[in-house]
């Protein structure tokens, strides 16, 4: 290319950042590729350059890539054979990707293979699968009784694990981790909404949960196939070595923990339809009306369809596996950065004890959790503007599903301009989103609730494809209420009850994993507020 050389280098690279920063990356992964302890071919969604050099903080390192490459950024080069990856944080690409155009964007067979161990379910899904799990999940969350149940649910695991374990660490002094606390809570919320059983991982002596466990170990190798060249992970996979050895056991144990939880609700079922309609499930009996767990209805939808039970059960366990692992560290990880805000922003905190103060009820101050500690509603709690707006601003700063990655079916331009080919993944950094000062201001950074509450002190709703953390479009997570009901539950209680404390020089960082996890967990002291 016949051009004055330097002037017109320095100028290219001036006017397109992104090959800036793609020569960056391209010199960065010549010196990388000397070391031979690292993969020479690049994953599925090529984060291994990020992973390798900016490990201590992935999600902040990709958020400055997209804002100087005006949020999107393609990484180019030699090294991609077959496979690129278009990272972007556009709203206006999100909404034609998750919406516009939904249907060139499915998930993809490279999805189905790293989350392999989540069958056929849901998550794995596309087309006439997904489409028909979806109506089918749809219509048990948006049960009335399956409502009623939540609700109930949830306030009672409240005041029966989660608030007597805080004023046992209050009254002991102790350190607890709260990311631990929360992890345990929705596990327990989680098998009780789906199994209609309630393990009771929250009781204060933190019981080992093989179940617990395995499901942590498929989300470790989960995030580890996302970084590893698609070719080393198979070989691992089919020579059962190292994290895939871990992660075969890690499926055995699931697959017997839910084969249990299935095979005695059948066993429930099959000693007659009375004992099915009055089997309230351990810690939710009692109260108005029987509950209904997604097992419970499931089953009973399985006569009309005529399928044998061998089948029916793979669809269950499946079911089952996707709906715990789309509910459990989402919840919790979400909860888990609400109070780590709350503790580096006390005027949030003091204001969302002010409306829990002012607008509830009487009888909830003298205390009806027993020991003067108040338990809330979740049907009060539902009204409450600002706590919802803060859990929302939580979300949108530490989304708890970080990334998003879809795989297009047909060549295209994106409204940036971008062009997707087949052989693109596109990712999409749901992290980087909520810090782009042109999707939420000059303020994107700050915690700052205010932002979701309207003139006339409402929610304000913002389009999900700038506020992407409960998904957009067709494939929007179907768990986002259910999830609002249990975090405020667990929130009130413990604002309005104890004051939390971070211990002093707890390094609070994000965890590399497919959920937003804090790396060294949320160490904390907990006091009673008033006795
Ligand atoms: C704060 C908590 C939660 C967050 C941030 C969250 C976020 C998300 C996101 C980002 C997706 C899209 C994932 C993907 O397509 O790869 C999703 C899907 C989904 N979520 Fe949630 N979720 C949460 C809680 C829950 C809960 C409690 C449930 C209830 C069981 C749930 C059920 C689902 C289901 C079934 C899907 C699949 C939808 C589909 O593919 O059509 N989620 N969620
Ligand atoms: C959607 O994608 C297809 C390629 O599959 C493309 O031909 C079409 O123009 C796109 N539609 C819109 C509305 O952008």
């Amino acid at each position: 290319m016949g051009m004055a050389w330097p002037a017109s280098l320095a100028g290219i690279l001036k006017a397109y950042p992104e090959m800036l920063l793609a020569t960056a990356c391209f010199i960065l992964f010549r010196r990388l590729s000397r070391n031979r302890r690292l993969p020479v071919c690049w994953p599925v969604v090529g984060m291994l350059p990020y992973v390798v050099t900016h490990v201590h903080h992935l999600h902040d390192w990709t958020a400055d890539v997209l804002r100087e490459s005006r949020y999107s950024f393609r990484f180019l080069g030699p090294w991609f054979a077959d496979k690129e990856v278009l990272l972007t944080c556009d709203p206006a690409n999100v909404n034609h990707i998750f919406n516009v155009n939904f249907s060139n964007y499915p998930k993809g067979g490279d999805f189905a293979d790293i989350f392999d161990v989540l069958g056929n379910g849901i998550f794995n899904a596309d087309a006439e699968s997904w489409r028909s799990q979806r109506r089918m999940a749809h219509a048990l969350v948006s049960h009335a009784r399956f409502r009623v149940f939540l609700a109930r649910a949830s306030r009672d695991k409240v005041r029966r694990s989660l608030v007597p374990l805080l004023r046992l660490a209050a009254e002991r002094g102790e350190v607890l981790d709260l990311q631990e606390v929360f992890t345990r809570f929705s596990f327990d919320s989680s098998c009780t909404l789906i199994f209609g059983a309630d393990p009771g991982s929250l009781s204060p002596d933190f019981p080992s949960s093989p179940f617990a466990h395995a499901i942590d170990v498929a989300e470790k190798v989960i995030f580890i196939r996302h970084v590893m060249p698609k070719t080393w992970w198979k070989a691992l996979r089919w020579l059962k070595l190292g994290h895939e050895r871990r992660f075969a056991e890690a499926w055995e144990t699931i697959d017997r923990c839910v084969a249990k939880y299935i095979s005695q609700r059948r066993e429930l079922q099959r000693s007659g339809p009375t004992a099915q309609m009055t089997s309230a499930p351990k810690g939710v009996e009692g109260e108005e009306g029987e509950g209904l767990d997604m097992l419970t209805s499931y089953l009973q939808q399985q006569a009309g369809t005529g399928t044998s039970d061998v089948e029916f059960d793979r669809f269950l366990r499946d079911t089952a596996l996707n709906l715990m692992i789309a509910g459990r560290d989402t919840t919790s990880a979400g909860l888990s950065w609400f109070f780590w805000l709350l503790s580096t922003n006390p005027e949030v905190e003091a204001k969302i004890l002010e409306e829990l103060r002012d607008q509830l009820p009487a009888e909830y101050h003298a205390g009806t959790g027993g020991d003067g500690l108040a338990v809330f509603d979740p049907v009060e709690l539902s009204k409450m503007a600002y706590l919802h707006a803060a859990l929302c601003e939580a979300l949108r700063l530490y989304p708890p599903v970080p990334f998003e990655h879809k795989a297009p079916l047909k060549p295209e331009v994106l409204p940036s301009g971008a062009k997707v080919y087949e052989r693109t993944r596109v990712v999409v950094s749901i992290y980087a989103m909520g810090r782009m000062e042109g999707i939420w201001g000059k303020d994107c950074k700050e915690f700052r609730p205010e932002r979701w509450i309207s003139e006339t002190g409402k929610v304000k709703h913002e389009p999900s494809y700038k506020f992407l953390s409960f998904n957009a479009g067709p494939r929007t997570c179907l768990g986002k209420e259910i999830a609002f009901t249990q975090m405020k539950a667990a929130a009130a209680a413990i604002i309005y009850n104890f004051k939390v404390e971070v211990v002093r020089a707890h390094v609070v960082a994000p965890k590399l994993s497919i959920i937003l996890h804090m790396e060294n967990g949320l160490k904390v002291t907990v006091t009673r507020r008033h006795k």
